[in-house]
């Protein structure tokens, strides 16, 4: 269905200063199924608190193991979901309660691209008819003309066009999701794992590609990963998430050259630290063992059962995510690579901090 021109969502431009979303101490619990956690009766912890801002034109890289609730944030965050608690704003105007009616202008500036592309489209539609109803919605029109430039932009050929989606290899049906997220001119792009469904060979291929279509439409992404080595060029900054929490966030570069928490470390593997301000030696195992059910989240630091530097504080006491000089957030009650100047300077996480409501939001069409 054709949305009209005068739509309620704020449009680009006037409010470069407010992020383009904001996350505000989100919470997703999903009621827990028994069986699946030994009888136990609860909530699961999907997401647990997060804060988080993207601005315009950033890709953010959302790092964790399988399970941490990345795809959760990553649903609230496009309004898929409605959390548990929390905010969801985009360009300042709060989303978070809005039915399906009130979320329709909205729907067209925030697209989100799932990690299986094959569960993701519609078997029994053409490319045509899948594209095609995207195209609908957005102001440039749905013709032909532009059905075949979205498919080449996306690198595939007009033929391809009245193929069905089995008719195509993984990296091609990628393809197909990515222009159906592009039909309707979007500003922000979650993409959920866009490339871990794919052949290695053909990862690099689908990351270049959605690389260069930011530079080209000046896109936003969050770009979710259960692996930093997929997100290490393409990302502004990274937020690495643990058990629900986000436990580092950072400039790219800095978070491989310098991680601060040990479970980024363990990420990482084993890495080189050329920073000779180091306040202590680190711990360089992997992380070990399971994670632990989101349902009973250990108490205190929540990586504590697993992680090689925990002591008392970290088994008792929650550490709040911290603001280390340099822009690095991370929360973990024995930093690693960080100096004692930079504990000194150090604050609570702005974001984290701040108190639901406290946005002053950007009137409709503004
Ligand atoms: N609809 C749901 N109902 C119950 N539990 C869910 C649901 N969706 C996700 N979960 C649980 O929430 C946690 C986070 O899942 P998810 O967001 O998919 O993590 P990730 O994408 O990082 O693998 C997991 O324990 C998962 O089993
Ligand atoms: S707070 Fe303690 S348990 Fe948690 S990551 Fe830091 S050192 Fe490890
Ligand atoms: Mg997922």
């Amino acid at each position: 269905m054709m949305v009209p021109a005068t739509s309620a969502a704020p449009q680009s431009g006037a409010h470069d200063k407010v992020p383009l979303l904001e996350l505000e101490h989100l919470q997703m619990l999903f009621p827990a199924r028994a069986a699946a956690f030994g009888g136990k009766r609860g909530h699961v912890h999907a997401v647990d608190d997060v804060s988080l801002a993207l601005a315009e034109g950033e890709t953010l890289g959302l790092v964790g193991e399988s399970g941490c609730g990345k795809t959760t944030l990553a649903r609230c965050a496009v309004r898929l979901l409605a959390p548990t608690a929390g905010k969801v704003r985009f360009r300042g105007a709060d989303i978070t309660s809005l039915g399906p009616r009130a979320m329709r202008p909205y729907r067209k500036h925030m697209q989100i691209v799932f990690q299986d592309p094959q569960g993701s489209l519609n078997p029994r539609k053409r490319v045509r008819q899948i594209i095609g109803a995207a195209l609908e919605l957005s102001a440039g029109g749905s013709g032909d003309d532009r059905l075949r430039m979205l498919l080449d932009q996306v690198g595939l050929n007009p033929e391809h066009a009245n193929r069905f989606p089995h008719e195509f290899s993984g990296g091609q049906r990628q393809r197909i999701g990515v222009a159906r997220a592009l039909a309707v001119d979007p500003q922000l792009i979650v993409l959920d794992e866009p490339v871990s469904a794919l052949d290695v060979s053909i990862q690099a291929q689908v990351v270049n590609l959605l690389d260069d279509l930011q530079d080209e439409f000046g896109l936003s992404y969050i770009f979710v990963a259960h692996d930093l080595s997929v997100v290490r060029h393409v990302s502004d900054r990274i937020a690495v998430m643990y058990l629900g929490k986000v436990v580092e966030l950072s400039p790219a570069e800095e978070l491989y050259r310098r991680p601060v928490h040990p479970y980024t470390l363990g990420l990482l593997g084993s890495i080189p630290i050329p920073d000779p301000v180091v306040s202590r030696s680190r711990p360089r195992q992997l992380p070990r063992g399971e994670l632990p059910s989101p349902i009973d989240p250990p108490a205190g630091c929540r990586f504590h059962t697993r992680c090689p530097g925990a002591t008392d504080i970290c088994r008792e006491v929650e550490p709040p995510l911290t603001l280390y000089p340099g822009g690095h957030e991370a929360a973990c009650h024995h930093p690693l690579n960080v100096s004692s100047s930079d504990i000194a300077g150090a604050v609570r996480s702005p974001a984290a901090s701040r108190s639901s409501g406290s946005v002053v939001p950007v009137p409709p069409g503004g």
